[in-house]
């Protein structure tokens, strides 16, 4: 599945970079999909009405809800002052997940079959067990900046396991925001964890608590991951990436899949949990 300079690529910077790896035909089906998803997709009439602290707390109940299930994410700005839509919807997503792979027939068939299993297999992960699937949308002339962070503190086991595999669903490019990666970064510490507080009789409360005070990467170690679409980024889950604002007239839609280790204790603190109505499953 990897060639050598590829093997070893993924030992030394932690990341690599498969050009070609979804025919351009399955890239095409994939955005015609998301477009459907969001047509059919109903934004409750409520949701702009919230005063802060309600909406962060409305927030976190779709995050968590959104474990099993489709749920689109709306940009920040979306809504008026009257709860309405401010921009067309197909404008104004942030986001879709995060059960994609396992609820949506297509993004379950995208999602798994041999070519993904076989390079599971290659980077080391055995009996991968694939948590999420988003798909990720930078809006033209909208769409924000992703700042430095690494996926582990979302997924955290012990040992670190979880891999991020990120589709290139639109061209990415350094205008409308690629991924930048710090290579060589997957051997620095976990900096954060995101961690879910659930006590019995309230709310679950989601909040970033500090690991270790290693600084993020400067600017100067970065290194941007152009790539066009059908390409299959992957990298570990200690790597730090961002990606930049979309400051072009041209959308850069991802599609990304996480996936950790079966045989590695995956936390109960993380925010995604799935219980015994959808278990998680493999690339298979
Ligand atoms: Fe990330």
């Amino acid at each position: 599945m990897l060639n050598a300079d590829q093997t070893a690529q993924w030992q030394r910077e932690g990341f690599v970079v498969l050009p070609g790896f979804k025919p351009a035909e399955q890239v095409a089906a994939a955005c015609r999909r998301a477009a459907e998803i969001i047509s059919a997709f109903q934004p409750a009439a409520d949701t702009g009405t919230f005063s802060t602290r309600d909406r962060s707390r409305v927030a976190d109940a779709a995050l968590l809800a959104s474990a099993e299930a489709v749920h689109c994410f709306f940009e920040e700005d979306a809504f008026d002052a009257q709860g309405r839509l401010a921009v067309p919807k197909e404008r104004s997503i942030n986001k879709i997940g995060h059960a994609l792979h396992d609820l949506d027939p297509f993004f379950d068939g995208f999602s798994h079959g041999p070519a993904l299993a076989a390079l599971a297999q290659a980077l080391g992960l055995r009996q991968p067990q694939v948590w999420q699937s988003q798909l990720i949308f930078k809006q033209p002339h909208i769409g924000g900046e992703v700042g430095w962070h690494q996926d582990g503190s979302f997924f955290l086991t012990t040992p670190q396991t979880v891999t991020t595999f990120w589709f290139a669903l639109e061209d990415a490019t350094l205008d409308n925001g690629c991924l930048w990666v710090q290579p060589g970064g997957q051997t620095s510490p976990l900096r954060e964890q995101y961690v879910c507080d659930r006590t019995p009789g309230q709310a679950p409360r989601l909040r970033m608590q500090a690991l270790d005070s290693t600084p993020w990467p400067s600017a100067r170690t970065a290194m941007p991951l152009p790539v066009p679409a059908g390409s299959l980024v992957v990298f570990g889950g200690l790597l730090p990436h961002y990606s930049g604002p979309n400051h072009s007239p041209r959308s850069r839609l991802a599609y990304t899949l996480h996936a950790t280790c079966a045989s590695a204790a995956y936390s109960p603190l993380n925010w995604l949990q799935r219980s015994a109505a959808l278990p998680v499953r493999g690339f298979d």
